[in-house]
C-alpha cells in the first residue's frame, strides 16, 4: 500500500505526538489532508465517520429545544442507571456525532464523593469508561493519596458525555445540552463533596470566567435546580498536572483540603 508524502508526514507528526502524551484524533488528521495528495486517477477515500459541524447543528433543533430534551429526560430518571440510559439514547449533543462510545459514569452509585471532569478523551471513547486513560491513572493515585478510590467510595463522572473531536475544550452549546444530566447526576447520587477536575469543569459547573489557577482549593457551595446541594472543591486536571510536574505540590494541599472538609463531615465515620 502506497502513502503520499503528506500522508507519512502526519502520520509521523501523529505519532510524535502520541509520544509527547498528546492524544491525537488521527481520521480528523487525515482529514486535514490536502485534496492534491489524491493521485487523478484515484477515487476520494470513504468518508470517515461523521463529526457534527457548525453548519449541520439545524438538523438537531434548536438549543433551547435540545436543552428542554435534556431536562425532561433528566427529570424522569429516577436512578443513576435510568439516567445513564437517557443519555445513551439522547441525540441533542453535537459531539455524539463523532464519537465511538457514549461516557457517563464509573464507581461507586452513591458514594460520598464524586469527582466531576471535562469529557472523555481517546482512551475513554474506546472503553466507555471515565478517566480511564494516563490522566486517569493520575487520578486514581491523587485520590488514593486520600484514601479515595472508585472501587469503594468515589464516583466519576464528566461534564460532557462524548468526545470532543481533536480533544478539543467542550463549546458552550455542548456544555449547556448536558448540563441537566449533570444536576440530576448530582440529585441522584447525593454526594457531600463534589471534586471538580479542571478548569473547564470548574467553569462551566460555577458558571464563571475565571479561571483554575484561581478557583482551585476554594469550596464553593454547589447547588442544583432541584435543590441538593454539596461543597465543590475544584483541582488542577490530572492531564495538566502531567504536563507540568511542578503543580503537584498546590495539587496536593487541594487533595489535603478534601481530605479535612470530609473528615470535618464525618462522611467516612463507620457510625
Ligand atoms: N479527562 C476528563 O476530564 N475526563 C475523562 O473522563 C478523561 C479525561
Amino acid at each position: 500500500m502506497s502513502h503520499s508524502l503528506e500522508e507519512t508526514h502526519l502520520t509521523a507528526l501523529a505519532e510524535w505526538w502520541e509520544e509527547m502524551g498528546v492524544e491525537v484524533d488521527r481520521s480528523a488528521l487525515k482529514q486535514a489532508a490536502p485534496a492534491k495528495t489524491l493521485k487523478a486517477h484515484q477515487e476520494p477515500a470513504a468518508a470517515p465517520a461523521p463529526v457534527a459541524t457548525r453548519s449541520s447543528l439545524g438538523k438537531l433543533g434548536s438549543l433551547e429545544a435540545r436543552v428542554a430534551a435534556a431536562q425532561s429526560l433528566a427529570a424522569n430518571a429516577q436512578t443513576l442507571d435510568a439516567l445513564k440510559e437517557a443519555i445513551e439514547g439522547y441525540e441533542g449533543c453535537p459531539l455524539k456525532a463523532g464519537a465511538n462510545k457514549t461516557v457517563v459514569f464509573d464507581g461507586v452509585q452513591g458514594a460520598p464523593v464524586m469527582v466531576i471532569g471535562e469529557g472523555a478523551g481517546g482512551t475513554e471513547d474506546q472503553v466507555g469508561l471515565p478517566f480511564v486513560g494516563k490522566a486517569g491513572k493520575l487520578l486514581d493515585r491523587m485520590l488514593a493519596s486520600i484514601g479515595l478510590s472508585r472501587e469503594t467510595n468515589t464516583f466519576i463522572t464528566n461534564v460532557t458525555y462524548w468526545r470532543p473531536p481533536g480533544n478539543r475544550n467542550p463549546e458552550a452549546d455542548e456544555l449547556a445540552v448536558c448540563r441537566p444530566f449533570v444536576d440530576r447526576m448530582v440529585e441522584l447520587g447525593a454526594p457531600k463533596l463534589i471534586i471538580s477536575a479542571g478548569g473547564v469543569s470548574a467553569k462551566s459547573l460555577l458558571e464563571t470566567k475565571t479561571g483554575i489557577m484561581r478557583l482551585r482549593g476554594k469550596p464553593v457551595q454547589y447547588i442544583t435546580p432541584g435543590g441538593v446541594s454539596a461543597p465543590l472543591v475544584p483541582i488542577f486536571h490530572p492531564a495538566y498536572l502531567l504536563r507540568r510536574p511542578q503543580d503537584k505540590s498546590r495539587a496536593w494541599r487541594d487533595l489535603l483540603l478534601i481530605q479535612k472538609l470530609l473528615a470535618a463531615d464525618g462522611a467516612f465515620s463507620s457510625h
